[in-house]
């Protein structure tokens, strides 16, 4: 048995998965500098302090304006890397086991980046941060969807050499006027070619847009989800169906998609059954990483120690991991809370 433990230890030592996180939304001003320096890239801004006091959002576009900005810095494979490494480094030391990485490829193509230079730093971080630090990742790639399903669909047919080391497809960027079924072929296709799929859903769009996520482009999750309470028969489904929400509390907060945390919907979502995680989105942004994202949720909304470890348990199940890797971080999980509970 453990002696005394605060809930906020609790929090901080429980292993978790990490399954809605921005690889371009983890770019700290600190590396900002340092890589725009190495690149010869004047910023906008002159000091850390400057960056930091732009990221005062009213709604998503608003944050998507200032992100694009940031990830327009990353130009060679080691900045790729160095982003990578240094989220990895962050995520393990809050106690994450495994961690499912987006990244938008058409951010970076789209103004003369090679595919391989983005997907190969990501992927040589990852392989590197599991020798060194033991932490085991996965790769989804997300397709912009305020650009058209031609664009998708050449970024598919991109990612088909690195077929074995993406697990899925996701989509993201302005989700009010792009739904789902603007995606329904590239995402056939992807299906086809053997990738999992994903998609942001439900967080400033509609009800609407998480049904067709599901039905349309057949997804394993949505990432947000927030507005599936507004249908009830939707959520009946996503429950029946054990289709996880990867939701982001401080992102919701930040982009206004809550009007306070105290008023979030996490602990709705969780007293209807839903399989719920709570992530970081784009930490570097929204104030915090994962660990921040479960000390502030549990503060607003007096979560319990027993609902934490539903949360972490419910990530990894939520993963895209092999049934033996679950199983082994579950393990590890049990062991934890075999040591005593606040
Ligand atoms: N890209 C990065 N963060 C995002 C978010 N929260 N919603 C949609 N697209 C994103
Ligand atoms: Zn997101």
């Amino acid at each position: 048995m453990r002696k005394e433990i605060s809930i906020e230890d609790f929090i901080r030592g429980i292993p978790k998965a990490e399954l809605h996180l921005h690889i371009e939304g983890t770019f700290e001003p600190e590396l900002m500098f340092e890589i725009a320096g190495r690149n010869t890239i004047q910023l906008k801004q002159k000091s850390i302090e400057e960056i930091r006091e732009a990221y005062k959002f009213s709604n998503l576009q608003d944050f998507l304006d200032i992100y694009y900005q940031g990830a327009g810095i990353l130009t060679e494979e080691k900045d790729f890397y160095d982003l990578t490494s240094a989220y990895l480094e962050k995520a393990a030391s809050q106690n994450v086991l495994h961690s499912e990485i987006f990244f938008d490829p058409q951010t970076h193509t789209g103004r003369g980046i090679k595919f391989s230079t983005v997907v190969n730093g990501i992927q040589k971080a990852c392989a590197d941060a599991r020798e060194k630090l033991g932490i085991s990742t996965g790769l989804i790639m997300c397709f912009l969807r305020d650009l058209d399903e031609t664009d998708a669909m050449k970024t598919l047919e991109d990612a088909l050499a690195y077929r074995d080391r993406i697990a899925a497809v996701g989509l993201d960027s302005a989700e009010i006027g792009n739904p789902p079924a603007k995606f329904r072929e590239v995402f056939n296709r992807a299906r086809d070619a053997g990738f999992l799929t994903v998609a942001h859903g439900g967080e400033e769009g509609p009800a609407e847009y998480v049904r067709e996520a599901l039905e349309l482009l057949k997804v394993s999750r949505i990432d947000h989800g927030n507005h599936c309470l507004d249908d009830y028969e939707l959520a009946e489904e996503l429950i029946r169906r054990r289709i996880p929400l990867t939701v982001c509390p401080l992102s919701n907060l930040r982009l206004k998609v809550v009007d306070s945390l105290e008023r979030h919907p996490l602990r709705i979502m969780m007293e209807r059954g839903l399989l719920v995680t709570v992530n970081s989105d784009d930490p570097a942004y929204f104030g915090g990483y994962i660990n921040e994202n479960y000390l502030a949720v549990t503060k607003a909304l007096d979560l319990t120690a027993a609902d934490i470890y539903r949360l972490a348990k419910n990530s990894f199940e939520a993963s895209f991991l092999k049934q033996s890797e679950k199983d082994n971080m579950l393990a590890r999980l049990h062991e934890y809370i075999e040591k005593g509970i606040p």
